[in-house]
């Protein structure tokens, strides 16, 4: 008898873009249309889920929809448990020959869960089909609410994850003519103090929920010292800015 090798659905890691509908992009509202099962990922308390969101406002999306919830617990073997589970879930959909998005905010190459499940994924079926979609990121959209340049010429641009303070360094800041900082939610003030001893307090752009109803951008550091403590925000610190 002939073997009959399943098989296997096509992944994509679909980028949604920052929050605001408008800047999902035309492959992104393709393949949200087109797939057989949509992954988002919520938030261990809130059970909200901004990608989930978005997927909600693109009419036409007749796939399975499955909410994943991620630990975001200190220890990396615990997360890494959590990967892991989550993959097997999509390894089960693609081994029925269904086609499957993983939806994440921003982009989905940068800093994203769907890079961990991706890895997961890719060493149990080899022979995978994925495709990537890019999405805008939550810093391109900041940045083009300023109508300024990031970087022109020779500038360099760094990205940091400022999850803790140490992350951010005197050694980066010398060497970045502009730096965007990323999960700034417990340090601003950290990076704050960090961006006034490497002379690059004077240009700085701070955004909450960027795209949602809730967005607010400021430019005013003591604005930016009282604000809460807000997970979906970020920094823009420019060194040599020309505007
Ligand atoms: C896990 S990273 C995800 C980055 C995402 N993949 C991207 O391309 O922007 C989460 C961090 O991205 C930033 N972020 C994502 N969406 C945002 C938004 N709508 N407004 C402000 N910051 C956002 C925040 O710094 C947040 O802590």
């Amino acid at each position: 008898m002939e073997n009959n090798p399943i098989k296997l659905g096509k992944l994509y890691g679909v980028g949604v873009g920052p929050g605001d509908p408008k800047l999902l992009t035309l492959r992104t509202v393709e393949v949200l249309r087109d797939v057989d099962v949509i992954f988002s990922v919520v938030g261990v308390n809130t059970k909200n889920s901004i990608s989930g969101g978005l997927v909600d406002s693109v009419s036409g999306c007749t796939g399975e929809r499955v909410p994943l919830m991620f630990s975001m617990a200190k220890k990396m073997s615990d997360r890494e448990v959590c990967w892991q589970e989550n993959a097997d879930l999509i390894i089960e959909k693609l081994k029925q020959g269904k086609s499957c998005a993983f939806v994440t905010i921003g982009d989905p190459l940068l800093f994203s869960t769907y890079t961990y499940v991706l890895r997961k994924i890719t060493a149990k079926l080899k022979k995978l089909t994925v495709e990537t979609v890019p999405g805008i990121t939550s810093f391109q959209a900041v940045a083009a609410s300023q109508n300024k340049a990031m970087v022109e010429d020779k500038q360099i641009l760094a990205v940091v994850p400022a999850w803790t303070s140490e992350v951010v360094t005197d050694q980066i800041l010398e060497a970045a003519d502009t730096a965007v900082f990323l999960k700034t939610y417990q340090h601003k003030d950290a990076i704050l103090e960090s961006l006034k001893r490497n002379n690059m307090d004077a240009d700085i752009v701070y955004a909450e929920r960027m795209g949602l109803s809730e967005q607010m951008i400021t430019d005013d550091i003591s604005e930016i010292q009282a604000r809460d403590n807000e997970y979906l925000s970020l920094m823009i610190a420019r060194k040599n800015s020309k505007s």
